[in-house]
């Protein structure tokens, strides 16, 4: 029996993927479709993948032309199943001619005509999301470079003169941008709205671009009124619309498993949340404080965030230590009190300590050095060390793109990004109008 396999993400199926199964089939008698799974697709660079790998799966399972599936995890495993399951031809289409060739050491390597005119990238562009930008930081240049990572996003323009922005701010990437006269005007050309403005003005804008009937994405923190965050919430959600904040360590990969592994009891119950964000800004301090405040404000949502996911929201005590100069908050800590655990944070702006994070459990801790609030890699570690176990998971550029992806994703599909939920906005929230009420705050002076 002469036995075919194939690889591919087979997202949003089409004629081309049908043709090439179809081809693949009729070259032997049991053909092997690998698919490739989610985390190897962004390992290799292919970020904007539609579909889930039960929906892939199924798209191949349905043509009836795979005799088995399988799941592609890694680099290097087409070697290893050609090995374990004694294949004779291995094949693909003509856009990846010679590029599997190193493979003839161990099977047959053939490639098939690619489809002219249709391929996964091409039908997902055809939907593209219109972005624009409103505010005028230095952020955004990373932002732009970010956008180009993530394919379906187009950004169409900017409107920059808003109250408290940085009017001096013009970077060459930024002003080779439209430039909108009002955000009425911007509104009118866009399916969405990316908003990069100091909190002051933050809460009044997206409620302006809401009404204007446009997904948002913000700068974190969201807001410091309560309030104002369930009205705008409510309101997005009343529109089908989405409204996600831009808290890149929420939508990191090893962030994410971080967490899920800490919620399956690896190392028992959860006791203690420490997260430390600390930063020392010398000319980019007076900038910082202008944007979001001091470290509470600016940083707080960092460690909130990881004490969340991590121990929930409801807390029974919460407190706060402030060291301040000049009026602002430059080290901070943030201490929560639940009925079984604890978690603290130490956040600075202008004042440094290691930025790390541990998960104490009753069997053992998790180690996520610094910077964890964008770490690639993590440990679990025991009393019998020889228990310890090493987590990576890449971590690209400046990881503005997977909330891109994440904000694109919900848009398509509808629904608030689990990731980072409007329950995870709004009892942020609730500690940073804690914080600016005065409420449990110790100040050191
Ligand atoms: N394929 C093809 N003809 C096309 C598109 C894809 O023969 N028009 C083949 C590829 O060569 C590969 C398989 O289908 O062997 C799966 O390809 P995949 O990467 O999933 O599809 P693309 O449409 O090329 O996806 P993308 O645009 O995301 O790269």
């Amino acid at each position: 029996m002469k036995k075919v396999i194939t690889y591919g993400t087979y997202d949003l199926f089409h004629e081309g993927h049908y043709n090439l199964l179809k081809n693949a089939k009729s070259l032997g008698d049991y053909l092997i479709v690998g698919v490739t799974s989610d985390y190897f697709d962004r390992l290799r660079g292919k970020f904007n993948v539609r579909e889930s790998l039960m929906q892939r799966i199924e798209n191949v399972r349905a043509t009836g032309f795979a005799d088995e599936i399988i799941v592609e995890e890694y680099f290097g495993q087409k070697i290893d199943d050609i090995r374990k399951f004694n294949i004779d031809i291995f094949t693909v289409g003509s856009d990846w001619k010679g590029y599997f060739d190193y493979l003839q050491e161990y099977c047959e390597v053939h490639y098939l005509p690619r489809t002219d005119g249709i391929s996964s990238t091409q039908i997902r562009n055809s939907n593209t999301l219109k972005l624009g930008i409103i505010g005028n930081e230095k952020i955004l240049d990373r932002l732009l470079d970010e956008c180009t990572f993530v394919t379906g996003i187009e950004v169409v323009g900017a409107f920059t003169d808003v109250k408290g922005s940085d009017s001096e701010y013009r970077s060459k990437k930024f002003n080779s941008l439209k430039q909108y006269d009002s955000i009425e005007a911007l509104i009118d050309s866009t399916d969405a709205i990316y908003i990069n403005l100091p909190l002051s003005e933050r809460d009044l804008i997206i409620d302006k671009v809401l009404e204007g009937k446009r997904h948002v994405l913000t700068e974190f923190p969201f807001s410091t009124s309560v309030i104002k965050t369930k009205e705008l919430l409510n309101k997005a959600k009343d529109n089908n619309l989405i409204l996600m904040e831009g808290l890149k360590t929420a939508y990191a990969p090893a962030f994410t498993k971080m967490i899920a592994i800490a919620k399956s009891g690896q190392i028992g119950k959860l006791l203690n949340v420490e997260a430390n964000f600390t930063q020392v800004l010398g000319e980019e301090l007076s900038n910082q404080i202008r944007i979001a405040g001091g470290s509470v404000l600016s940083l707080g949502a960092y460690p909130l965030l990881a004490i969340f996911k991590l121990l929930g929201f409801n807390y029974k005590k919460l407190d706060f230590i402030s060291y301040k100069q000049n009026g602002v908050d430059i080290l901070s800590k943030i201490n929560l009190i639940y009925e079984d655990s604890m978690g603290s944070a130490t956040i600075a702006i202008n004042a440094k300590a290691e930025g790390d994070m541990v998960v104490s459990g009753s069997k053992g801790y998790i180690y996520v050095p610094a910077p964890w609030w964008k770490t690639e890699y993590f440990e679990l570690r025991f009393e019998d060390a020889n228990k310890n176990q090493k987590y990576f998971y890449k971590f690209e550029g400046e990881g503005l793109r997977y909330e891109l992806i994440e904000f694109q994703k919900c848009i398509n599909d509808g629904v608030e990004s689990f990731l980072m939920s409007h329950s995870d906005i709004l009892e942020e929230v609730k500690v940073l109008e804690a914080y600016t009420n005065e409420h449990n705050v110790t100040i050191i002076v």
